[in-house]
This record gives structure tokens, C-alpha cells and sequence, in this order.
């Protein structure tokens, strides 16, 4: 795919919510993109592309977000929190002036807090689907920055919402909820009937934020959606998440450059997937006809303590766990080096002990299950670990799935 706009710019690098910043090129005046001209085995055709806008563009789902829209032929507007030089490193390969999709991309740099800014940006993009992933997204943060969080997961979508409202209520919005929701309940796999028991700052704010879609969708008759996500992995997983730390160690133990690491709770059981499949359902829930939200998971849930034996064994090393409680040890069983140890300070005062989700309505409605397995994705983590190491700390290269570029 490639899209060439009418309004081919060479920079699409930066700019901000405030308007005067925003590049005043055509903008189109409805819902839809530029018209752009394609070729079509030398017969010129006319498409218009649809004009999305991903809040939160900079993270890990955002970008994996963004390769899908634009390998579709959208027109992708970014928003980020984040100040950057040149370019974001994860959207380094759309960005860059070698990429295909550089002209089908503009980043803007804002927060969802600051409404009259949002509603100015929402006015100039024009988008017909937006996708808010903007927010603070670690659960252990959340219990030292509570209000912070509360501010950014939970009163963020109102934002949001209302920007919609004001701006043009045909606006399909979806909204990352997440199993955080479910807390401590007993419920195993959890459903979108599920009763929610959350038990962080972090997961009462996305409820908040879950419960405001449901009550603008009915109130107002929007199309506002919620992704129940499950925990979504990648390569671009931020270092702060148990699996990027658990496989970064990994392959730093095997070079020789760390001797051991720390965690918390390796009793704790998640539901982990890949933020590759991930995006595809969020895109699919905004392609149906009435608005419904959905479960989004593997179905799958293991533990910590098994995540750390297959990062280690895929990198050739063999663990064996040991004593229990904060005492307990991982091994390396051809050393007898003690590689992993537990350190109360990455427990939390709460959490859920297990997730693990039902996406049997994803499947039915949306034709829709997760692609990527779990020793798959560590695969991938491994790999793209290594070559960050031998690289430097550069994102690895990217090839966008389902495009030729
Ligand atoms: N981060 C971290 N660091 N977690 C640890 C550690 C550690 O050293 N040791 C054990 N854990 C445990 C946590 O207690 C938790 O049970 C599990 O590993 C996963 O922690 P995270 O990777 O931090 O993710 P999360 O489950 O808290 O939340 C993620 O998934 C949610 C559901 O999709 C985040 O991405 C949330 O934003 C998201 O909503």
C-alpha cells in the first residue's frame, strides 16, 4: 500500500494540539481524508482514505495501532504526551524519510487534558474513528501517583467523549479499557458480563472510564466502545513491564553483562498476548455496524515464575526455583548461580492473582483470535533484545505486516 497525498509533504514530523502549529495544508471537510490519486496497473483510480486519530501514539500499542492503519490505507494522526527529538524510536520506521507511510502520518504533540486544545484538534484532523490509548498505563505506579492516574485514565475519556460530542458525534471512538477491571474476582476466565472488582488506583480509573463509554453510548446514542485488553507484549514493550524485564535480563545474563535480577509476585498468573494482534480487534470492533465492547485476550494464563523459565530457557539457560515466599530463588541449573531473587519492593499492596480472558464474542463477531503464541512472542522479545544490544538501545526494524513497504 501506498498512499500518496495530493498534500505530499516532506514534513510530517511534528506539530501540536494548538492549531497555529498544525500544518494548514488541504484538510478534508468531512469525516474522510485528502482524495488521493492511485495507480492501478497504469488505470488511475480515486480513493478517499479514512483519517484516523490515535491518542496515546507513541506507546506500544499506538504504534502497532498505527503500522495497521496506514498498511490499510488511512491517513493516521498521533497524539503524544511526550516531547521527542526527531522522532518517537517506535515510530522511527514510519517516520523516517526512507518510509513509504511518512506522508500518511503527522504527530502531534498535546494532552488529552486540555480540552479546548483537543476539540481544536479533533476540528482540524477531521478523523472518523479515534482510538484513546492515552494514559498513565502502570498499575504499580498508580498506588504512589494515584491522582495523577485517576486524572489521566479516568477523566481523560470524559475529555475525549465530550471533545466528540462537540465536535461531530458520528466520531467512532475506542477506548482501552483493561482486565485490571476484573481485580479480585473469582470469576476464571473472565466475560464482558463479568463483574468488575477492581483493586489499584489504576484499575478503579479505567472502570471509570469503561463505565463513562457504556453511559455516553446509551445516553447519547455514540459510537463508543471499549477493548477489554488483557496484557499485550511485544519488542516494544517498555522496560518497566515484567516481561521486557524478565526477558532484557535474560539475555543480559546469558552475555555476561548482569548477574542476577529482581521481581516481585511470581505467583501472580496474567493472560499475556501480542499488541500485534491486539490492534486488530480494536480496528475491528470500530468497523462494525452497532457499537459493543469486547474482551480482548488469549485465554491463556501462566504464571511469573513460568514466564521467567521460558525467557530463560530461550536463551539456553535452564532454571530451577527454589525456597518460597520472599525467599524463594531461581536457579541457573548448570552454574548453580542464583539468577533471580524476589525483592518486596515490586510487590504491590493489591493486585489481581489471576487474569485470563473469554474472547469467544471477539471470535463470533469479529472473526477474531490472536495469531501469535506466547513462546512466540518471547521468541520475538529475545531476538529483538539481542539485536538491541549488539545496536545499541535502537528500536529494531520494523517490517509493517500486510504492507510491501
Ligand atoms: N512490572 C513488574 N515488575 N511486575 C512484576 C514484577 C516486576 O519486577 N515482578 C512481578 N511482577 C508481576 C506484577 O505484580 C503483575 O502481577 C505482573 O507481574 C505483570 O505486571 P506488569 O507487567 O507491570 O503488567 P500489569 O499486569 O500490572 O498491567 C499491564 O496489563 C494491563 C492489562 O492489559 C499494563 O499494560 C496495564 O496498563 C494493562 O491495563
Amino acid at each position: 500500500m501506498r498512499a500518496t497525498s495530493t498534500r505530499e509533504s516532506s514534513t510530517r514530523e511534528s506539530s501540536t494540539m494548538a492549531p497555529k502549529h498544525i500544518e494548514d495544508d488541504a484538510r478534508p471537510s468531512s469525516c474522510v481524508g485528502a482524495r488521493v490519486e492511485r495507480g492501478d496497473e497504469g488505470a488511475a483510480a480515486t480513493t478517499t482514505p479514512k483519517v484516523a486519530l490515535v491518542l496515546g501514539v507513541t506507546g506500544q500499542t499506538g504504534s502497532y495501532l498505527t503500522d495497521l492503519l496506514l498498511s490499510k490505507g488511512y491517513i493516521v494522526h498521533g497524539l503524544t504526551h511526550s516531547t521527542w527529538q526527531n522522532y518517537p524510536e517506535r515510530l522511527r520506521h514510519v517516520m523516517c524519510a526512507s518510509s513509504p507511510f511518512r506522508s500518511s502520518f503527522v504527530l502531534h504533540q498535546g494532552d488529552i487534558l486540555e480540552f479546548e486544545a483537543l476539540v481544536r484538534l479533533f476540528e482540524h484532523v477531521k478523523p472518523c474513528e479515534i482510538y484513546n490509548l492515552a494514559a498513565q498505563s502502570s498499575v504499580h505506579l498508580s498506588f504512589q501517583q494515584p491522582l495523577s492516574t485517576v486524572k489521566s485514565v479516568g477523566l481523560g475519556v470524559f475529555n475525549v467523549i465530550e471533545a466528540i460530542r462537540t465536535v461531530n458525534q458520528a466520531i467512532k471512538l475506542f477506548q482501552a479499557s483493561s482486565s485490571e477491571i476484573f481485580g479480585k474476582t473469582k470469576v476464571f476466565p473472565q466475560r464482558e458480563t463479568t463483574p468488575p472488582c477492581p483493586c489499584s488506583p489504576y484499575a478503579n480509573a479505567k472502570l471509570m472510564a469503561h463505565q463513562a463509554v457504556i453511559m455516553h453510548r446509551e445516553a447519547y446514542g455514540l459510537y463508543a466502545v471499549s477493548g477489554i485488553l488483557y496484557n499485550h507484549e511485544s519488542s516494544r514493550r517498555g522496560a518497566n513491564f515484567v516481561t521486557q524485564k524478565i526477558v532484557t535480563a535474560a539475555v543480559r545474563i546469558k552475555h555476561g553483562l548482569q548477574q542476577q535480577v529482581e521481581l516481585g509476585n511470581l505467583n501472580s498468573r496474567r493472560d499475556w498476548g501480542h499488541a500485534q494482534d491486539f490492534v486488530v480487534c480494536m480496528w475491528k470492533m470500530l468497523q462494525l455496524d452497532e457499537p459493543e465492547d469486547f474482551i480482548v485476550a488469549t485465554g491463556k494464563t501462566h504464571t511469573v515464575r513460568q514466564f521467567v523459565t521460558f525467557a530463560f530457557k530461550a536463551v539456553g539457560i535452564d532454571v530451577e526455583f527454589q525456597n518460597s515466599g520472599t525467599e524463594e530463588i531461581g536457579i541457573n541449573k548448570a552454574t548453580g548461580e542464583v539468577i533471580v531473587k524476589v525483592d518486596p519492593k515490586y510487590f504491590r499492596p493489591d493486585e489481581p492473582i489471576q487474569t485470563v480472558g473469554d474472547s469467544t464474542k471477539a471470535f463470533e463477531l469479529l472473526q477474531w483470535q490472536p495469531e501469535i503464541d506466547l513462546a512466540q512472542l518471547i521468541e520475538e522479545m529475545v531476538t529483538a533484545c539481542e539485536w538491541r544490544l549488539i545496536h545499541g538501545d535502537k528500536q529494531t526494524p520494523t517490517r509493517i505486516r500486510g504492507s510491501a513497504g
